[in-house]
C-alpha cells in the first residue's frame, strides 16, 4: 500500500490570494486581470501596467484576434528579438515605424514653441563623435555636393550659449553612414563634436545629406513591405546641442527639397526642423570658406530650454481619449 501523503504536504501553506480574487470571464478579463497588479508596491509600475492591460485586452476585443494572428505576432516578436545583437536594434525600429518612438521623444521634450524641437535619436549616432575644430571638413572622403554648415545656440531669451557642445552626424551622398560601410568611408567620415565660439556659433563644411532607408533586411522591413510602406527617411543632418545649465536636444535638420519629407518611415520630421539649403555661385566667398564653388549653405540655430524650466503643458487634446472636437 502506498504510504499517506506526508505531513508536509498536507500543510503547505495556501497560496496568498490574489487581489480581488475574481475569476476570469471574457467580459470583466481587463478588470480581473489589472486587479492582479493590485498589490504592486512601485505605484508607477502598478499604473503603467494597469494601463497596458486595459489596452491590450481592449485591442484583442476590438479586433476578435484569432489564435493564428496571436501565433503570427508570437513569431513576429520573437524574431525581432532574435535579430537584435550589439549593434542592432530592432525592437527600436518597430517602435520607430510604428510612431512610439517619435511620441515618447515628444512627450518628454514638449517645447510649447519656446525652443528648438526634438526628433529621434536614431541607431547611428556615435557615443564618442570624433572632436573638431570649428571650419573643419567632415566630408573626410572628399565626395559629395559641398555644403557649409552653420547656426547659433541661444537659450531661451536668445543669450549667446558659448562653448556648448554640437554633436553631428549624417549621411554621405549615396544615403549611407560611415558605420554602414566600413573599409569604403573612413571611420568617423561626416561626424563631428564641436564647440561654439563666444557667440554661440557654430560652422562647418560638409556635403548635402541624402534620403536613405532604414534597415529594412529583418522583420521590421518585412513589416513595412507586408502593408504597402516603403522604408526611406527623408535627408537630413543629425544634431545633439547641450550647454551646462540647460536641457540638451536631440533633433535633426531637414533638407527642404529631400524626397519622402512627408512620408518618413519613423515620423520624425517636424515643420520647424525643415529648411532651404540653397546654393551660393560665388568663386571668392567659397575660396572664403575653403568650399569649391559651387557650394550650398544650411543655416540650423538651436535653442536650448534652461534646466530648470518646467516643461510645457500637456495639449490640450492630448488628454486620454484624444480630442473631443
Ligand atoms: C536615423 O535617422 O539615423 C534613423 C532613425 C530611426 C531609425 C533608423 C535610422
Ligand atoms: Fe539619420
Amino acid at each position: 500500500m502506498p504510504d499517506a501523503p506526508s505531513d508536509t504536504v498536507l500543510s503547505a501553506p495556501p497560496a496568498p490570494a490574489r487581489a480581488g480574487g475574481e475569476l476570469f470571464t471574457e467580459e470583466r478579463s481587463a478588470d480581473v486581470v489589472a486587479a492582479s497588479f493590485d498589490n504592486t508596491p512601485d505605484p508607477r509600475l502598478r499604473q503603467v501596467l494597469t494601463s497596458l492591460v486595459h489596452h491590450l485586452h481592449a485591442f484583442v476585443k476590438e479586433v476578435e484576434l484569432t489564435e493564428e494572428e496571436w501565433g503570427v505576432a508570437i513569431d513576429f516578436l520573437t524574431r525581432t528579438g532574435q535579430t537584435c545583437s550589439d549593434v542592432r536594434q530592432e525592437f527600436i525600429l518597430l517602435s520607430d515605424v510604428l510612431g512610439v518612438s517619435m511620441l515618447v521623444e515628444t512627450i518628454n521634450h514638449r517645447t510649447g514653441g519656446t525652443s528648438t524641437e526634438s526628433t529621434v535619436l536614431g541607431p547611428f549616432h556615435m557615443v564618442e563623435s570624433p572632436e573638431r575644430e570649428l571650419g573643419d571638413n567632415i566630408a573626410l572622403d572628399g565626395k559629395g555636393t559641398p555644403c557649409l554648415v552653420s547656426g547659433q545656440v541661444t537659450g531661451p531669451d536668445g543669450e549667446p550659449l558659448a562653448g556648448a557642445s554640437v554633436d553631428v552626424w549624417q549621411t554621405n551622398e549615396d544615403g549611407f553612414y560611415d558605420v554602414q560601410q566600413p573599409g569604403l568611408q573612413p571611420p568617423g567620415n561626416l561626424r563631428g563634436l564641436f564647440s561654439t565660439d563666444d557667440e554661440g556659433r557654430f560652422w562647418f563644411r560638409s556635403v548635402v545629406p541624402r534620403y536613405y532607408p532604414i534597415p529594412d533586411d529583418g522583420p521590421v522591413g518585412k513589416l513595412l513591405a507586408a502593408t504597402g510602406r516603403h522604408p526611406n527617411r527623408p535627408a537630413h543632418l543629425h544634431f545633439i546641442a547641450a550647454a551646462p545649465g540647460y536641457r540638451p536636444v536631440t533633433t535633426h535638420v531637414f533638407v527642404a527639397d529631400s524626397p519622402y519629407l512627408d512620408s518618413d518611415a519613423v515620423f520624425g520630421v517636424k515643420e520647424s526642423l525643415v529648411r532651404d539649403v540653397p546654393e551660393v555661385d560665388d568663386p571668392a566667398r567659397a575660396a572664403e570658406v575653403g568650399l569649391s564653388n559651387p557650394f550650398r549653405t544650411l543655416t540650423f540655430d538651436l535653442t536650448l530650454l534652461r534646466a530648470n524650466q518646467a516643461p510645457a503643458a500637456q495639449p490640450a487634446d492630448g488628454a486620454p481619449g484624444g480630442s473631443t472636437s
